[in-house]
């Protein structure tokens, strides 16, 4: 046994592999968790089968060791517009420069996890098979693409290549008997798909009167789930879809709700489909590419080609004005099955559990609403949760976020950037250090549109400040002078200050929005380390790719 060890090592975590390794390297990029665990459920599923077979997380991956891979499962999501997980960047970055090896012995499969309701679905997972197959490696199974729901791709990929691999290795050398993986972590009770029905304690507006937004505190029992959460996790939310948009879709397209609809081995009606099941507030590639169908649109089938029209069209439609602008005949078999299931909502948990209680947990809830084509169009979660009051439950699971953590040393530096709801995490941050007694000190940049209206825990942040538990508190309001103020001229102000922390080895950690403020927020991170470290835009940039990597600069963007 022990001989057969060394000859096949199974050490997780990047043991140093012998130049003839046959054993299977299973490899992930994870974000959020989904890649992490469908990896190492593949892994656990593989040696089970008798595999030797080893799991790395591909930050902690050795790229000098790709040379010798012979087999190689790499499971990957995609984030935001293309960009890879923040632990994958160097190995992304590694395989597409021109230091990568050529790969003549490598055989390999990707599995990439996306969401359909961005245009660059899965660019990751894309780009990665692409590249190996340039690189002169071999597919062992055709790439996968997993939407948001992610089981309906991944069982089979991993069915098909555990199938190929056993062959493939059984082949090159006889199956060893191996350490266990011990990667079966034990599932909660109640999880993504049994969630927990959580009586609400509180529901508070937390903005003024004269906010043009509504924002709600939420507190939740968990009482008897058994659900325990850190800092940093998220709290998924199922919702149900408004009445009102239930009624406009069947109004839409002529049907009735009470009649039975089967669909993968369920009838229901209509209605409850609708209601509960289906995804109405968001398109997805595959309803946009069924509209085109079904309406014989030329401009949709151009859109679905560009992704710059796509995201255009993304933005500026729900499913109902897309059904509504290209009229067509739909049955109600057809309509469910062309519309996505829908998915939870994932908030992150605003409240520590050292502060509240295990049998607590906060949210910061932004309720999502606008007019668009004469009429309100609004955020399903958002509304479901604003509209829930003292007497009702919200069906609830934990969602950790393994890369949005405290430093383990209380004694380091912690800067926050959380503009809007983006402040949620950090007000767990907070309480978290503050009870832990964390000796480091706490700076909070936050941001929002107006002082009076919407300075989100205000008092609570004054308090800290009084407590000790914060040291530095910055705030940009954006709409209170004529010029608009983000966080990031806060940051740029305060450059030199911002990098003696950095250098000092503060953490920093960016939550809000993803599609422009993180961006911004990078860029000036990007100026001031070049400006204040005296390093190049290059180097500066790769300085911050380091951070991220490392775990350091860790972001919780959406
Ligand atoms: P605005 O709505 O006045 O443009 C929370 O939503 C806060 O983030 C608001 O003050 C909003 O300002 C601001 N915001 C909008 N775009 C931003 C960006 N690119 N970077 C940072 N903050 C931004």
């Amino acid at each position: 046994w022990v001989a057969n060890q060394a000859a096949h090592p199974t050490a997780r975590q990047g043991a140093v592999a012998p130049a003839n390794a046959t054993r299977l390297t299973v490899l992930y990029g994870s974000q959020t968790g989904n890649a992490r665990r469908v990896a190492e459920r593949f892994a656990a599923e593989a040696e089970a089968s008798g595999l030797p077979v080893r799991l790395v997380r591909a930050g902690a991956y050795a790229t000098r060791e790709l040379a010798d891979e012979r087999y190689l499962a790499v499971v990957v999501s995609t984030q935001g517009e293309g960009e890879p997980p923040d632990d994958a960047r160097g190995f992304v970055e590694f395989l597409a420069s021109r230091r990568a090896p050529k790969l003549p012995k490598l055989q390999y499969t990707v599995l990439g996890l996306g969401d359909s309701s961005y245009p660059q679905f899965n660019a990751m997972g894309r780009a990665l098979d692409a590249r190996l197959a340039e690189l002169g490696a071999q597919r062992l199974a055709p790439l996968a693409e997993a939407d948001i729901d992610i089981e309906p791709v991944a069982a089979p990929w991993s069915e098909g290549a555990l199938a190929l691999l056993r062959e493939r290795l059984a082949h090159d050398a006889p199956i060893a008997s191996v350490t266990p993986l011990r990667v079966a972590a034990t599932r909660p009770q109640f999880h993504r798909d049994r969630p927990f029905p959580a009586p609400v304690l509180a529901n508070q507006r937390i903005v003024s009167r004269a906010s043009d937004r509504d924002v709600r505190h939420v507190e939740l029992s968990l009482e008897g789930s058994g659900l325990r959460y850190a800092p940093g996790d998220a709290l998924g939310v199922w919702h149900r879809n408004p009445a009102s948009l239930v009624t406009a879709f069947l109004a839409a397209l002529s049907l009735d709700g009470d009649a039975a609809v089967t669909h993968d081995g369920r009838t229901q009606p209509l209605r409850e489909w609708l209601t509960r099941e289906r995804e109405l507030t968001r398109l997805s590639r595959p309803l946009v590419q069924a509209v085109a169908g079904r309406a014989d649109s030329a401009g949709l089938r151009a859109a679905l080609q560009s992704p710059d029209a796509l995201r255009e069209l993304f933005d500026s439609h729900q499913p109902i004005d897309l059904l509504r602008a290209h009229p067509a005949d739909w049955d109600a078999a057809a309509l469910v099955a062309a519309l996505r299931p829908l998915t939870p909502r994932l908030y992150s948990i605003a409240s520590s559990p050292r502060a509240v209680g295990d049998d607590e947990v906060h949210l910061t809830v932004a309720v999502v609403g606008y007019h668009a084509y004469g009429e309100p169009h609004l955020g399903a979660a958002s509304h479901w949760i604003a509209a829930a009051d003292e007497d009702a439950t919200l069906d609830v699971f934990i969602e950790p976020n393994e890369r949005f953590r405290l430093p383990a040393d209380g004694a380091r530096d912690v800067i926050m950037i959380g503009p809007g709801t983006g402040v949620a995490p950090f007000r767990a941050f907070v309480q978290e250090r503050q009870q832990a007694g964390a000796t480091g000190r706490n700076w909070l940049l936050f941001g929002n549109r107006h002082v009076a209206d919407d300075f989100l825990y205000q008092v609570e942040w004054q308090q800290a400040l009084k407590d000790g538990a914060l040291h530095r508190l910055d705030v940009a309001f954006s709409r209170d002078q004529a010029q608009k103020r983000y966080v990031q001229h806060v940051l740029r102000e305060r450059g030199a200050e911002l990098y003696d922390w950095l250098a000092g080895g503060a953490h920093i950690y960016v939550c809000g929005d993803a599609a422009q403020m993180a961006k911004d927020v990078h860029s000036a991170l990007a100026d001031i380390v070049a400006t204040h470290g005296g390093k190049t835009p290059e180097a500066a940039q790769a300085w911050l790719s380091e951070l991220l990597q490392d775990g350091r600069y860790a972001r919780d963007v959406y």
